[in-house]
């Protein structure tokens, strides 16, 4: 097969809050410990990423890859909202530096859907203080480490929040019994309607929802605004407007940085009749956005299935379709069918930010990379200005509310000694690239 040419940047993408550990001050960390949590078990000292930086940063430098997307823990670096911890800011330094050191170009997100604790509890991402308390926290840090970095994604799918309000939305009608009874078990359907690990159909979630408000000092889980949670047309917004004002703040400190945000996109698919739902889906996923990331250095693609849509909306995965432990459709080619209707209105730069398979067969995992990385040598062909590929994720990790049974990683980790096992895939990806 083809490979990458030279200057194509090729690696993984991990989230602190997902391979770190002990991210004791956000609000996930919260949400896990309370009695009735909606995760299947909380991270604990995940894969402990935090220590074991140099090892996995090598073991990626070894097997040719010459990126590493991960992001800074906002709440370490803030745990109060004052408070400014220098200690983890050399942290990050360590990482960049590590980076530099084995020919690593690290792509930097700011924030990876957890925030501080603090900032749930003053209103979250519904409060507009939001977008300088953001732009405030992204400024300060390139001021001290700007030096080492030259990418940068602001938000992690800033879209999330949005395809997240319309399933809760859909939840709640349920929950308030208005929707028949023979909708229940169409529950583990829904939850692969959005590419992130969430559980819709835990027992007793409502009072889990009661007790993590509580936590966060909230009368009730309805002024609960986390990243991944409701969603309000304006908070949608707020959203962007965190992202200019980080972007505008950033630039403003060092020139240098190329800045963008990413988004969780679909290959959006329509049967017969089914097209008008289909462009209102785009719409609402990434058209709309336009206007606010128009003018960035480059868009973060994330994509890691499709969506059908016939005349009555919605539409199931054609029948026997192979499916991932996520429950969607395991289709490699959605991420280039992606790129290149993102590129007939973006006409900046595209990172694939994330794309991946969650399988327990490594195997299957090796022709999923091969597959999705033949359909973008074709877009590169076709002169879409696609700049990197970085696979989801570099470590098995904890895949949110799913807990650690997703194994979406390039190297598995056995979390009793942390020992490290690459697989096969590692290998497979970075022989793509010409050396
Ligand atoms: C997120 C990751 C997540 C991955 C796989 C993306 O939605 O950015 O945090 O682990 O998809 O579900």
């Amino acid at each position: 097969m083809e490979k990458f040419a030279e200057g194509f940047m090729l690696g993984a993408a991990t989230a602190a809050h997902q391979v770190e550990g002990n991210n004791i001050y956000n609000d996930y960390w919260v949400q896990e410990q309370v009695p009735h949590s909606t995760f299947n078990e909380p991270s604990l000292d995940a894969v402990d990423h935090y220590n074991h930086y140099r090892e996995d940063i090598r073991l990626m430098a070894e097997a040719g890859l010459n990126s590493y997307r991960f992001s800074v823990e906002w709440s370490r670096i803030q745990p109060e909202k004052d408070a400014w911890n220098e200690k983890e800011v050399e942290h990050y330094r360590d990482v960049l530096r590590c980076c530099h050191e084995n020919g690593i170009t690290p792509i930097v997100t700011m924030m990876h859907f957890s925030s501080p604790k603090w900032l749930i509890s003053m209103g979250g991402w519904e409060n507009p203080e939001v977008a300088d308390l953001f732009a405030s926290y992204c400024q300060r840090l390139v001021r001290e480490l700007g030096d080492q970095m030259e990418y940068i994604c602001t938000i992690n799918e800033a879209n999330m929040r949005l395809q997240l309000a319309a399933l809760i939305k859909e939840m709640m009608h349920r929950m308030s019994g208005q929707q028949k009874a023979a909708d229940q078990g169409k529950t583990k359907s829904k939850e692969s309607n959005v590419q992130v690990g969430i559980n819709l159909n835990k027992e007793n979630m409502m009072l889990g929802m009661m007790e993590c408000a509580k936590a966060f000092g909230l009368e009730n889980p309805g002024e609960m605004h986390t990243f991944v949670s409701q969603c309000t047309p304006e908070g949608d917004l707020l959203v962007m407007k965190a992202h200019e004002a980080a972007r505008d703040a950033m630039k403003a400190e060092c020139p240098h940085l190329k800045i963008g945000l990413t988004l969780s996109l679909h290959d959006m698919v329509a049967r017969p009749g089914g097209e008008s739902f289909a462009e209102k889906e785009w719409d609402d996923e990434f058209l709309h956005y336009l206007p606010y990331i128009k003018n960035d250095d480059f868009l973060g693609v994330q994509c890691y299935t499709r969506k059908f849509f016939d005349k009555n909306g919605g539409a199931d995965m054609p029948e026997g379709a192979p499916r991932t432990q996520m429950g969607y459709e395991d289709y490699p080619a959605a991420i280039a069918d992606v790129v290149r209707k993102v590129s007939e209105s973006f006409k900046g730069d595209l990172i694939v930010t994330e794309n991946g398979i969650a399988t327990d067969d490594d195997a299957r995992r090796c022709e999923f990379i091969k597959e999705a990385a033949d359909s973008l040598q074709q877009c590169i062909a076709d002169g879409i200005p696609l700049k990197g590929y970085m696979y989801w994720s570099l470590l098995d990790n904890f895949e949110w509310q799913k807990g650690f049974a997703m194994t979406f990683g390039l190297i598995a980790v056995d979390r009793s000694t942390q020992t490290r096992y690459p697989k096969e895939s590692l290998k497979v990806l970075g022989r793509l690239i010409e050396k």
